[in-house]
């Protein structure tokens, strides 16, 4: 498990760009926290730390939005996702197998079918712009 006490956004995206280094295609990083706990500063951050040279916004109404870098990154948000039947349709199943990486905004939707090697980073806002971030889930960390 690794902690880190993030100070403004630009810190969280510089540690984000960090863990970046580390992951490997067929990663799920799920992310817990709620509405502006930073889960899409967060995946700005991996983007760079990818190589992404794209925008990275919220895929609230698209669902998911696909990022080609050096790893492929694939950032969904299940935020209006409240079936089994939904999550298909996302073609979320179909991602996991295209040895990218995947990112989750709020993946509290999805907790029962969460493979147990998914990587878990929770968020959590201690103060205007202070957060701890949580990563667990996975040796590496
Ligand atoms: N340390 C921090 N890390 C990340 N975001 C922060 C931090 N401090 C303040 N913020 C603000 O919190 C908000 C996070 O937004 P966003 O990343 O879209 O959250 P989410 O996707 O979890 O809803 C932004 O307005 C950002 O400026
Ligand atoms: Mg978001």
């Amino acid at each position: 498990m690794k902690t880190f006490i993030s100070h403004s956004v630009n810190e969280t995206e510089e540690f984000a760009a960090q863990l970046a280094q580390e992951l490997r295609p067929g990663d799920v990083l799920a992310f817990r926290g709620g509405m502006g706990a930073g889960k899409t500063a967060f995946t700005r951050g991996l983007a760079q730390g990818l190589g992404v040279t794209g925008e990275v916004s919220s895929p609230t109404f698209a669902l998911v939005h696909e990022h080609n870098g050096k790893i492929p990154l694939f950032h969904f948000d299940l935020y209006r996702i409240t079936s089994l039947e939904d999550l298909y349709s996302t073609g979320y199943f179909d991602y996991l197998d295209r040895s990218g990486i995947l990112a989750v905004e709020w993946s509290e939707q999805i907790e029962g079918i969460l493979d147990e090697n998914t990587i878990l980073i929770t968020l959590e806002t201690l103060g205007e712009t202070s957060r701890k971030i949580t990563v667990e889930g996975d040796e590496r960390f």
